[in-house]
């Protein structure tokens, strides 16, 4: 059982990986006990470790608050984000943090992320417009309805975290597949009424490294923590192709710039803000 002491602190053993790829020939498990009290999250506890017993522990994280994606670590058997999880919701006796898998160490619990994020870029993770002089001196914003917008917002919700490719089989077996997150973001690109990129993207989409060498194991989708689906994301990009090689569907043509707004007319279904108190 924990320890618990008196002033509501409880001991909880911290087992994590180290490893320092210029000094170290293999990974080793270090173990640190932790004063952990109620609310505070594994980041926090890895943060206490560095503050009062060992100044050396790496790990990568920014926001706290599930944002910005950079703390995802494989924490008690699973790829989690370190500041979204709090250690006694986890656990009353044990953390084991290890680097997310599948990917390289930099160091300790830092994921090298390059690969990661050059797969992401090869997808061409930005609106792609045929007629671009529009694009570079914009009049106004591109027309998208409500509905268009829900063809992909889920999908946009991704933080580049990294947990999806640590939980793919696929990944863990061919490096070259490009692997949930980019091919998801294809997808969100591709979705978005204001896109016209879907040539551009047919490699890699749907090269030997794209969507066709998903199995679809949906760990991907178990895996992030934004609830983002790549899962079902890969399965609407190979829908996609077979519609087209069909000749069901069409490569559309992006959205119209909306008429630049000349004159603010009230919504008298918005609520009007409170006065200022000062
Ligand atoms: S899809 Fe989810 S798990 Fe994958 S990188 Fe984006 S936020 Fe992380
Ligand atoms: S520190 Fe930003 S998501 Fe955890």
């Amino acid at each position: 059982m924990s320890e618990q002491s008196n002033d509501k602190t409880t001991t909880i053993i911290f087992e994590v990986l180290r490893y320092n790829p210029e000094t170290d020939n293999k990974p080793s498990v270090q173990e640190y006990k932790v004063q952990v009290t109620k609310g505070m999250t594994v980041l926090d506890g890895l943060t206490w470790i560095k503050e009062h017993l060992d100044s050396t522990l790496a790990w990568r994280s920014s926001c706290r608050m599930g944002v910005c994606g950079s703390c995802a670590m494989f924490i008690n058997g699973l790829p989690r984000l370190a500041c979204n999880n709090q250690i006694l919701h986890l656990t009353d006796k044990r953390i084991v943090v290890k680097p997310l898998p599948n990917f390289d160490i930099v160091r300790d619990l830092v994921p090298d992320l390059d690969g990661f994020f050059e797969k992401h870029g090869n997808v061409k993770p930005w609106l792609i417009r045929k007629e671009i002089k529009e694009q570079n001196n914009p009049t106004a914003e591109y027309f998208q309805s409500p509905e268009e917008l829900v063809n992909y917002i889920q999908f946009a919700y991704c933080i580049k975290c990294g947990a999806c490719l640590s939980a793919c089989p696929t990944v863990a077996t061919d490096d070259r597949f490009l692997g949930p997150q980019a091919l998801a973001q294809a997808w969100r690109y591709m979705a978005d009424s204001r896109d016209e990129g879907d040539s551009e993207r047919e490699d890699p989409v749907y090269s030997q490294k794209g969507a066709y060498r998903c199995h679809f194991a949906g760990a991907c989708s178990e895996a992030c923590p934004k609830g983002v689906d790549p899962a079902f994301a890969i399965q609407l990009l190979k829908k996609h192709r077979f519609c087209k090689t069909l000749g069901k569907c069409q490569e559309t043509e992006g959205t119209t710039v909306a008429e630049p707004i000349t004159e603010f007319k009230e919504n008298p279904k918005i609520a009007k803000p409170p006065e200022p108190t000062l």
